[in-house]
This record gives structure tokens, sequence and C-alpha cells, in this order.
């Protein structure tokens, strides 16, 4: 069938490779002339990817009525912040009913808003739905095994795109909780930045499993605050995002934390990484939150801290072990 990406960076390229190696048609839109002219041209997304010859059913447009015209079965991996300007520019071409399946992980800042919220504003005629859990771009586009998680507020929509995008190698688990997905996938980048913090101190496993436990503990108590159950984050869009961010190089998160760890400052850490790692802006979205909301959350306090108040990371794990003692508690 006719699918729609809207963004062409790593990981809608990886699922373009992955629908594309299924048989459907891609048409991916960009606002970066080269970029299309190369995919289109030679195969080669001149963003990512670069060694990667893309199947020839792979095409690229700068062009979003020609976009949306391909199909009204419509992706979006756009950075988070970015958004809702790409909404305002599906709703300004007038297409209605578009089925739209968003992957980007994160809060907004501006208004410390869920990504279907922001679709739900500016969109609010689309069907939408949300995919979360451990899928690396890069793995996704060498046809790793890989499983990931789908929730739609619209009934029988998740087994649709169910149906569309499983493969061989990559299979999809319907969800009914689009909250609980969506806090999953934004939330687990800010433990991730902790990982590679704890990780440049040489902190050791011990501490590493510590941070994507306790992690865990405040996803939940965020997520419950805003909606979602607290059993969703069990699953792959919690524990499985959370393990596989928090304990690999690929992960963006991960490789910001290892710098700031390492005694850079945000933005030389920023720069040196050259792409957006989400974790940077959802923690600031979500301590406002945990203010307004009143939910306890420490360790994401403490990556806020060393972001965006140069603290050191050896203060804030000396404050972080003095404290007062409890009993453990998840939500
Ligand atoms: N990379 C991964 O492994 C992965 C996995 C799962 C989910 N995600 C999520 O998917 C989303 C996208 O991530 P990515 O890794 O593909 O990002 P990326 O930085 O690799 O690429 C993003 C794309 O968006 C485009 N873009 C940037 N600003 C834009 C704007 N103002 N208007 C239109 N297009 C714009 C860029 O040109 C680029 O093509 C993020 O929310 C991320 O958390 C990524």
């Amino acid at each position: 069938m006719n699918i729609t990406m809207l963004g062409a960076g790593s990981f809608g390229t990886g699922m373009s490779k992955h629908l594309a190696d299924l048989g459907h048609n891609i048409l991916m839109w960009t606002i970066d002339k080269e970029q299309s002219e190369s995919i289109n041209n030679n195969g080669r997304n001149t963003f990512c990817f670069r060694d990667t010859i893309l199947p020839k059913s792979i095409k690229c447009t700068l062009d979003m009525d020609q976009a949306l015209n391909h199909s009204d079965r419509v992706i979006m991996a756009i950075p988070t912040q970015f958004e809702r300007e790409v909404c305002q520019k599906v709703a300004k071409s007038g297409k209605k009913d578009i089925h739209m399946l968003n992957l980007a992980k994160g809060i907004e800042i501006s208004t410390g808003s869920l990504l279907h919220k922001v679709h739900e504003e500016e969109c609010p005629e689309n069907i939408y739905s949300a995919l979360s859990g451990p899928s690396h771009a890069e793995e996704v586009l060498i046809g790793c095994p890989t499983a990931v998680a789908l929730a739609s507020f619209h009934e029988g929509e998740a087994a649709i795109w169910q149906k569309i995008l499983t493969g061989n190698n990559f299979r999809v688990y319907t969800a009914d909780d689009v909250i609980g997905l969506e806090v999953g996938g934004a939330t687990k980048n800010i433990y991730a930045v902790a990982a590679g913090i704890s990780k440049a101190m040489s902190l050791g496993d011990n501490a590493l499993a510590a941070i994507a436990c306790r992690g865990l503990a405040e996803i939940m108590r965020f997520g419950k605050k805003l909606g979602a159950s607290p059993m969703t984050f069990s699953g792959l869009a919690g524990v499985g995002d959370l393990m596989v961010t928090c304990y690999s190089m690929h992960s963006r998160n991960f490789r910001l934390g290892l710098a700031v760890g390492s005694g850079k400052t945000l933005d030389e850490a920023a720069k040196e990484l050259g792409q957006v790692a989400e974790g940077a802006y959802t923690v600031r979205a979500v301590i406002e939150n945990s203010k307004k909301f009143d939910v306890e959350m420490p360790l994401a306090e403490g990556v806020y801290r060393i972001l965006y108040a140069n603290e050191s990371p050896e203060k804030i794990l000396r404050e972080l072990f003095s404290r007062p003692l409890k009993a453990e508690q998840l939500f």
C-alpha cells in the first residue's frame, strides 16, 4: 500500500526502509532540498545512514500536499519541538480524516503537552495513533528483531496499523493506553541521560540499574498523574524502552549524558552529538509538570540541575544518597 512518512531523519528513514522491505510504497516528506533530491536520484539520504542504498519504492518530496495525496495513512517522525509546526502544515493542506501514526517521543516544552494533545489541537479530524517501545533506528533499518507497542483512541485503529507494520523481524503489540505510551517514550530519555552521566563517572553497574529502576518509579508516578495506567510502564513502552535507552551507545540521550558526565556543558555536548537528544528538552517539560502535579522526581530534577544549573554530577549524587530514608514505593 502507499504510505506517507513526514520526516526523513533517522527514525523516519529506518521505518521507511522497513516498510519498503514489506512491499509498501513510501513517499517521505522533508524540508531539505538536497536530501530529497539525493533520495530520489540515487537512493541515499544525505542526513543519515549515508552508506545505505534505499529501495526504489522510497521517494521523497518537499511538497506537503503531494505527500498527503500519496496516502491517507501517514506516519510522523519529527523531533517533538517541531511537531506542532508540522501539524499546522498538515492542517493547512485541508486534507481530512488522515490516519496519523506518531513516532516521536517527547513533551512540548512551551505547553507541557503530550503529543496527542498537540495533534488534537492542530489536526482534530485526524485519526491519531502512537507507537513506542525499544526501537533504535539503526537496528530497524537493518532488520534487527524489534518489538513495539501501538495504541489509538479510535476503536480498531491500532489493529489496522499492527497489520500494516508487522513483518518477520518487526512485531507490533496493540495497547490501549496512548497516554502511557507517550509518557514512557518521552520520559525514558531523561534517565538515559542520567545513565550516560553515571557511566562517565564510572559509578558501576549497580548504579546504572538503580537509575533505570528508580527512574521507572518516577515515570510511573508521573504517568499516573497524567492519566496513564501504571501497568503500561512494565511493558515495551516502559521497561523495554528504558532498558534499550539506558544501556546502549545507539542512544543519543545516553551519549549526551556521557559527554556531560565527562565535564562538557550541555551546549558543547549537543554540538558534539550533532543531532537532537529529546531528553534534554523533555526534562524541562517534566520538571515544570512535576511541580504543577506535585510528583516527586529527584532523579529527573538532578538531570535538570546538571544540564541547566551547571551543578556538578558529584554534588547531585551526594544529595540523592543523603535523601531521607523511606520504603520502596513504585507509584
Ligand atoms: N532515532 C531513533 O532511534 C528513534 C527511535 C524511536 C523514536 N524516535 C523519535 O522519533 C522522532 C524523530 O527522531 P529522529 O531520530 O528521526 O530525528 P532526526 O534528528 O534524525 O531527524 C528528524 C527529521 O526531522 C526534520 N526536521 C527537523 N526540524 C523540522 C521542521 N521544523 N520541520 C520539518 N522537519 C523538520 C529533520 O530535517 C530530520 O529529517 C524523535 O521524537 C525521536 O525521539 C527516534
